[in-house]
């Protein structure tokens, strides 16, 4: 069968019109944000946030984020917070999600927050994604656009291999740059909560905003029900931090891990230099190559645990239990 990638299409005037015009329409359009691609929708609308669980094969316990295009629109739907001030000054627009209030009769769909009392807003920096956004003069909700469990897409093509032709408007923004999903902070107490690690890091809050950064109890079901242990999940077994390889398996390896010249198998390097951010930009397109490969394991070479490491490291736990 001949593939047809017709529904990926550059940002131009024509395609920001006909993504507006789907929204408004209760459909579906993946988009490109600075993390990973999204697939979005009109957060009031309940049968188009509907379609993304069905498409997605998302559980229904499991919230999406709302994606606004400045701090006002935020707050016409959640209440704001001491913190929450703060670390949308520091940090928004970027890939920082934060949990707070919602306000009553806010008009989100009860699907988007799972019947929550609270909800997640993300202000992301692209430009294409925020004109999109203000056209609707609505917030966009948007999971990553990849199945449940599956491999975040950090490229259109990435999402055309999840979706196919089931999504009528990729659009091509090119590959993504932070690499993985945005920083999730409970920040409706006095102290910010990490729920989820990603390229915002504790210490990036800790230092901008002066403020004790708590970490979220890594399984509970209240706090971020999509936290499921089990996620990214590759095809093929995954052995995090090793360095023990043999013919069955391909490697990713960092910095001067990496395995012998007489390794025939397939070795990508997230980042030569040792750099965790550009470590993370390549995480998941490296992860969706070698799970082509012939191999039967994917041996990850030990990766530090601080700054953004401890996001990879979260990723990559969460994909090494696919089999448990
Ligand atoms: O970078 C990102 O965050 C990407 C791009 C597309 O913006 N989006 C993304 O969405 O990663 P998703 O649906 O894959 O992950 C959303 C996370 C889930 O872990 C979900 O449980 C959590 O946000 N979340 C959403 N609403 C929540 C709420 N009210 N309370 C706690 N966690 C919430
Ligand atoms: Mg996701």
């Amino acid at each position: 069968m001949t593939e047809n990638f017709s529904n990926i299409k550059i940002p131009t005037n024509e395609v920001i019109n006909e993504a507006t015009e789907i929204l408004l329409k209760d459909g579906l359009v993946a988009f490109p944000t600075e993390t990973v691609y999204g697939l979005g929708a009109d957060a009031t609308s309940k049968t188009a946030i509907f379609s993304i669980y069905q498409l997605k094969n998302r559980p229904k316990i499991n919230p999406l984020i709302c994606h606004v295009a400045s701090k006002e629109m935020a707050y016409r739907y959640s209440i704001e917070t001491e913190i929450s001030n703060l670390l949308v000054n520091a940090f928004w627009p970027g890939p920082l999600t934060l949990i707070l209030n919602q306000k009553n009769n806010s008009g989100i769909s009860k699907l988007v927050t799972a019947e929550l009392d609270s909800i997640a807003m993300r202000y992301p920096k692209n430009k294409i994604f925020e004109k999109i956004i203000n056209r609707l003069d609505k917030p966009i909700a948007a999971p990553s656009a990849n199945i449940s469990g599956n491999i975040s897409p950090t490229t259109p093509m990435h999402v055309f291999e999840e979706f196919n032709n089931k999504i009528k408007l990729i659009i091509d923004g090119g590959e993504t740059e932070k690499g993985i999903e945005s920083t999730v902070v409970d920040a409706r107490g006095r102290n910010p909560i990490i729920l989820r690690h990603g390229p915002i890091t504790a210490e990036m809050i800790e230092n901008k905003i002066k403020c004790k950064v708590l970490l979220g109890t890594e399984n509970s079901s209240i706090e971020s029900p999509g936290q499921l242990l089990k996620h990214y999940s590759p095809k093929k077994n995954i052995i995090i931090n090793s360095m023990e390889y043999d013919e069955q398996s391909c490697f990713l390896g960092f910095k001067n891990i990496m395995p012998d010249s007489n390794f025939k198998g397939i070795a990508l390097n997230l980042s030569i230099n040792g750099d965790l951010n550009e470590a993370a930009t390549n995480l998941f397109k490296m992860l969706r190559i070698l799970d082509k490969s012939n191999s039967k394991n994917i041996i990850v070479a030990p990766i530090p645990n601080k700054g953004v490491g401890i996001a990879i490291n979260d990723k990559l736990m969460r994909a090494s239990l696919q089999n448990e």
